[in-house]
């Protein structure tokens, strides 16, 4: 009764995140993505609504249910999935970039099927924008965390993104401990340290990042 109640840990935040992969078109029919579920980002999505926060989903191509109560918005590229983050920014409190981002496109995307010929094909990228250091950058940033998922020296490549992108918490994790499982194990990292949650399902981590960014805010 009385004594169980709790205000919820995100009562009135509005939350903007991105979460799976995105496409990058070579042709009509093919592209380059990766490996990206969206089970993260979709159950931290789930997670900040459950925690009373009005939630925007960018998310890239992905075979996941619409969370209840959260808005969400679908892209393909990198490109769209920055543009529609930079439509809602400025509305959003906090700011979770969890998606799996091409770090480079195709500089050209054949209007027709690109056709077999030689024996090797080339094809050249060029960077995306790096769409959560753009928006931590923007003069009136929401509060900024981002993911990193690395296959090794976890510690120091988070820790550097932390401080590159100017981000308020890092999630990180080694990809053979999440990527497309139905668990994660995750460290956050944040300007006091290291703080590791143990291993659980995708559900729980989330509720524990929501916890620990609540923290964060108060
Ligand atoms: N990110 C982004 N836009 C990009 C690349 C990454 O918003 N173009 C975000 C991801 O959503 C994630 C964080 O930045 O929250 C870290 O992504 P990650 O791929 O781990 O790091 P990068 O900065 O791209 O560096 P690298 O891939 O070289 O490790
Ligand atoms: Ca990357």
């Amino acid at each position: 009764v009385l004594a169980h109640f709790q205000p919820k840990l995100l009562a009135g935040k509005r939350v903007l995140m991105t979460a799976g992969p995105t496409f990058e078109a070579l042709d009509p029919v093919r592209g380059l993505t990766n490996l990206s579920s969206g089970k993260m980002g979709f159950a931290l999505a789930r997670a900040c609504a459950e925690a009373g926060a009005e939630v925007t989903l960018v998310s890239g191509p992905v075979s996941q249910p619409t969370p209840a109560g959260v808005t969400r918005v679908d892209v393909k590229s990198a490109l769209q999935m920055r543009e529609a983050v930079l439509n809602h920014v400025s509305t959003s409190d906090i700011f979770i970039g969890v998606a799996a981002v091409a770090d480079y496109r195709p500089v050209e995307t054949a209007a027709d099927k690109i056709k077999k010929t030689g024996e090797t094909l080339t094809v050249e990228f060029t960077r995306n924008p790096d769409i959560l250091a753009e928006v931590a950058a923007l003069p009136a940033a929401p509060f900024s965390v981002g993911f990193a998922a690395e296959s090794r020296d976890l510690d120091n490549y988070a820790q550097g993104k932390l401080s590159a992108k100017k981000l308020k918490l890092v999630v990180g994790n080694l990809v053979q401990d999440g990527m497309g499982g139905d668990t994660n194990q995750v460290v956050l990292f944040d300007a006091a340290g290291r703080h590791p949650l143990p291993l659980a399902s995708k559900d729980e981590v989330a509720r524990g990042i929501v916890s620990h960014i609540s923290k964060l805010l108060s």
